[in-house]
């Protein structure tokens, strides 16, 4: 790939050239962020969101985006708490279940038969299986925007760090071990592609680190 014809190259914004729209599978695979909320009501709230990722450290922050006004959005809006829940290979079918699009009245954690631990700082349960779970409170809810300043239609929720949950069973000599979590990644796709961050592994060091 050296000059410019061996490329498809196009503006988003006005569709693309391909049998189907590769936008969601360029920057994949991406973890998935299981977003635990409640409503202002204290119904629970369980969905996947794989615009989701880890932006600082220390203070540590994450953030999911919500393209539309999900459940999710709404209720950390309504209560600025959400507990994030990674998803590991054997939970992965479930997850996909707690996505079905259903009234705000229904508690994801039942309708897909998950079982929950209670958070120790915020309301929103943990998944009691998923083997690293982060209770988080809501420093920021940014409304996304395009390029002439008109709404997007997506929010970027984003959250602190106040707790956190890891599996004994993950860690191995006093270092997480990713391999044993075996996270699942979502990496867009007509088919709905997935795949494991454990496969893929492999160290690099930086430059003078
Ligand atoms: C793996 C996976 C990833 C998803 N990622 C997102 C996402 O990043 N943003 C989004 O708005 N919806 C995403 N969805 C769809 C939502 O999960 C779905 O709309 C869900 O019904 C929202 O639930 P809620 O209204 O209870 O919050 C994803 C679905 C799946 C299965």
């Amino acid at each position: 790939m050296s000059s410019a014809s061996d490329f498809y190259s196009y503006d988003p914004a006005s569709g693309h050239p391909l049998a189907h729209d590769p936008i969601k599978s360029f920057i994949a695979p991406r973890p998935i962020g299981w977003m635990s909320t409640v409503a202002a009501d204290g119904t629970r709230n369980l969905a996947p969101f794989s615009f989701f990722t880890m932006l600082a450290a220390s203070p540590a922050l994450l953030g999911f985006a919500s393209n539309g006004r999900s459940d999710s959005l709404a209720n950390a809006e309504a209560t600025g708490e959400f507990t994030w829940n990674l998803v590991p290979r054997e939970l992965a079918e479930v997850m996909n279940e707690t996505s079905a699009v259903v009234p705000p009245a229904v508690d994801e954690f039942e309708l897909a038969g998950v079982d929950s631990l209670p958070s120790e700082v915020v309301r929103p349960d943990r998944v009691a299986a998923s083997p690293v779970s982060i209770e988080c409170v809501v420093t920021q809810i940014v409304p996304l925007l395009d390029r002439d300043g008109a709404s997007a239609g997506s929010w970027f929720v984003i959250g602190q760090a106040v707790r956190v949950h890891v599996a004994r069973a993950t860690v191995r000599d006093g270092v997480y071990d990713i391999t044993a979590a075996n996270p699942v990644m979502r990496a867009g796709g007509p088919s709905a592609y997935y795949g494991l961050a454990a496969d893929t592994r492999f160290d690099l060091r930086r430059p003078g680190m």
